[in-house]
């Protein structure tokens, strides 16, 4: 594959990978990743490999890793606050690790790393101009990506919180620019989630409900797209809910532009770790759960899962579009940013398919939905096959259904 400076394949090179993941696809799935977007893709996991070497050096992890340590070894060495900095730098030598940056050995109580070599000095400023030409539509990733390392030395310390860093008011048009359709790198997990909707979609007059609908560009995606299909169900009632008033509000503003077809479009703030029906969503009242990118964070999401089954009609369908970890220990890059998150990295651990915080693998989710009594549980697409030619591949959609 030819390369260009930034190690990153070009788009003829890369014309023949993806052509290799258009095999293994879903006949609907395959125009989303065009080599265009996975070129996209490349670039953005090498520039957050390039940021984690940084924070490495900044947060004076590098030091440190001249001898071999676990990652409690690595954070205490380094001085760093131990209870916020353990996920976020067990991924980060992970990470680094899988990239043969670091070495890596299983040591009695979990992996060991060791720097063997000095990391090298990657400038990430060369992939992003290189992004910038490929397509600029995806730099909002960078943006956000380029924050988060601005600050976690200061968060490995100790001194900031991940919700004090990513949340401030001032930060609001990051995720404006990062939640959007116009964002190709964002827009996969929407329109992903849009196709599997589509497709299973209970026949007949229909209810939705959305979880974490953030700003909205998830529920955009998938109402545009049912829109133009037709078919045989019909969306009577769209309830969009999301915990966060300020993106509620701008969900709302956005949504009413542009689907004013839908016939019953509300919105209301909904908390999906308590109970939903104190929240206003009855049982057996909606004929499809839908969520982009949200059940991750749920922090008991087993208790999640039965106030989901509890809300849907027998026979009613949850469908969620999900970032996956392709295989258990696995680390893709939209963890980078989001490891600053508590609710993200901590939430209630279950043994069998909740091991970590943050995404959880197909395998999981399956264990995950079938515990709480979900039937005809569904992946889309077949993420084992998929990764055999595009190890780093990671959009899926989840479905489970109620029993009747
Ligand atoms: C990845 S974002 C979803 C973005 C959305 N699909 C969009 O297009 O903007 C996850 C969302 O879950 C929301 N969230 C976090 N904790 C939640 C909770 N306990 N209940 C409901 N939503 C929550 C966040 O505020 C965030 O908007």
């Amino acid at each position: 594959m030819s390369e260009s400076a930034t190690g990153v394949a070009d788009l003829d090179a890369i014309a023949d990978v993806a052509a290799r993941v258009a095999r293994v696809l879903p006949a609907p799935l395959v125009p989303l990743f065009h080599p265009g977007f996975t070129r996209s893709h490349l670039l953005f996991d090498e520039y957050v490999a390039r940021l984690a070497i940084q924070v490495c050096a900044r947060a004076k992890l590098e030091p440190v890793l001249s001898v071999w340590g676990a990652v409690e070894d690595v954070v205490a060495r380094a001085a760093l606050e131990p209870r916020r900095s353990a996920v976020a730098v067990g991924w980060m030598l992970r990470h680094l690790a899988a990239r043969g940056l670091l070495v890596a050995e299983d040591g009695p109580g979990g992996p060991r790393f060791r720097a063997a070599r000095p990391l090298p000095a990657l400038d990430p400023g060369p992939v992003l101009d290189e992004q910038r030409r490929h397509d600029p539509a995806c730099l909002p990733s960078y943006t956000l990506a380029e924050t988060a390392a601005r600050e976690y030395p200061a968060f490995l310390r100790g001194e900031r919180s991940g919700e004090e860093i990513l949340f401030a008011p001032a930060r609001l048009p990051l995720w404006t620019g990062y939640f959007s359709n116009d964002n190709p790198l964002y827009a996969v997990n929407n329109r992903v989630g849009a196709i599997a909707l589509e497709a299973w979609l209970p026949a007949g007059e229909i209810r939705i409900l959305e979880l974490g609908g953030g700003l909205g560009s998830g529920a955009a995606a998938a109402l545009e797209r049912l829109a133009a299909a037709g078919g045989a169900s019909t969306v009577r009632a769209y309830r969009f809910t999301e915990l966060v008033p300020a993106f509620l509000r701008r969900a709302q503003r956005h949504l009413l532009d542009r689907l004013a077809g839908v016939t019953d479009l509300s919105f209301a703030t909904l908390d999906m770790n308590r109970p939903f029906g104190e929240q206003g969503v009855g049982e057996a009242s909606v004929a499809v759960v839908y969520a982009v990118n949200t059940l991750h964070v749920a922090h008991d999401l087993a208790f999640t899962l039965a106030e989901v089954r509890r809300v849907l009609e027998p026979g009613g369908r949850l469908v969620v579009s999900e970032c996956v970890r392709p295989v258990a220990g696995q680390t893709i890059y939209p963890e980078f940013v989001f490891n600053l998150l508590e609710t993200f990295r901590a939430p209630r651990l279950e043994p069998g398919w909740r091991p970590n915080g943050g995404f959880l693998t197909p395998g999981q989710w399956t264990a995950a939905l079938e515990t709480a009594g979900f039937a005809d549980v569904r992946v889309l697409p077949d993420i084992a096959r998929v990764r055999e030619v595009f190890p780093t591949f990671y959009a899926a959609a989840l479905g489970a259904t109620r029993p009747a």
